[in-house]
């Protein structure tokens, strides 16, 4: 490998940044030439690529978002997008390509390297949803769930001053990761996970049951949740308990921004550190994960096909917990 391009896409997630950092050192130290893309494939396409060097990577580490920008290309899907991005970055003598970003990203990333298997692909998981087989964590889930515990433990304080019963929606997309951790870190009454079916009649039972016995109740709803969003689940619960006073929060996108947490710190270090390794090692349409704290290299089209699984034991447990 002579030349890398490193670049993010998709929804950004803190952490992006110091794990641009690592692969751009990394090289640097290996004496691999680093150039950077901005607005991920939209970039590639539109030829928005500079050179990059230890000092372009200095004093980022704590800021949140990402320096390179981001961005979802509908472009990059067609043979001509991919065409032109890859005689961009051809002229700059890249040889490989580091993509920082979720399961859309990956699915460009690889379908790119099977075109033009002469650039080598190496992903690395950056999303605050913590969907991706292949990674215990993804980078931004840590900072995003507590940015959602912070703000959940400001609502319990107004919920019980109140006694009232809170609905809050949290992102996630389709996993219900982001929930599952806040709602055990805050106990939460109650959390609805796209991976559980909750009847809308046994929250009424549990919520009825809450009330006569603590003041406030937190209800939080996965984005993904199968009955909707926190409006709609509140709607159909309200009905049922007219006595309690209901609020919904939507905490939306101020749970994908703030400085990233020392683990997202570590981790994107380590990945971005583990990424460019792996690439000059040979590899190529990985995924580099953290798994039972070791570094594992995944097919991409593993990372894609398979399921990211809830943990079982969580469920159950915050389901006790809160009683
Ligand atoms: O994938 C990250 C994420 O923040 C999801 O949790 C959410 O569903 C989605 O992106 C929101 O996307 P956008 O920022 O494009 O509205």
């Amino acid at each position: 490998v002579s030349k890398i391009a490193v670049l993010t896409s998709g929804g950004d997630a803190p952490g992006m940044n110091p794990c641009i950092r690592a692969v751009v050192r990394t090289a640097m130290y290996n004496n691999v030439k680093m150039v950077g893309v901005r607005q991920g494939y939209k970039g590639l396409i539109e030829d928005d690529i500079y050179d990059m060097d230890s000092r372009s990577v200095s004093n980022i580490l704590n800021l949140g978002g990402t320096i390179l920008k981001t961005a979802r290309c509908a472009e990059f899907r067609t043979p001509e997008g991919m065409e032109t991005a890859y005689n961009n970055l051809k002229k700059r003598g890249v040889d490989a390509l580091v993509v920082i970003g979720g399961d859309g990203t990956f699915t460009g990333a690889l379908r790119f390297s099977k075109q033009y298997p002469d650039m080598a692909i190496m992903g690395v998981p950056g999303t605050i949803d913590n969907d991706l087989f292949g990674s215990d964590f993804t980078l931004g889930f840590d900072t995003a769930t507590n940015t959602v515990v912070d703000a959940l433990d400001k609502i319990r304080d107004t919920a019980d001053a109140h006694d009232r019963l809170f609905f809050i929606e949290v992102m996630g997309r389709d996993a219900g990761c982001i929930a599952l951790r806040a709602g055990i870190s805050c106990g939460a009454e109650a959390i609805m996970l796209p991976e559980k079916d909750t009847a809308i009649a046994d929250l009424i039972a549990s919520v009825k049951s809450n009330q006569a016995k603590k003041s406030s109740s937190i209800v939080i709803v996965a984005e993904g949740d199968k009955n909707g969003g926190a409006y709609d689940v509140a709607q159909k619960v309200k009905a049922e308990v007219k006595s309690y006073d209901v609020k919904v929060t939507i905490l939306g996108h101020l749970q994908r921004g703030g400085s990233p947490s020392a683990f997202d710190r570590v981790l994107g270090s380590r990945l971005g550190f583990s990424a460019v390794n792996a690439l000059i090692q040979g590899e190529t349409q990985k995924m580099v994960g953290l798994r039972g704290n070791k570094i594992e290299l995944t097919k991409i089209e593993q990372a894609l096909t398979h399921q990211f699984k809830l943990e079982d034991d969580l469920m159950l447990m915050s389901d006790i917990l809160s009683i």
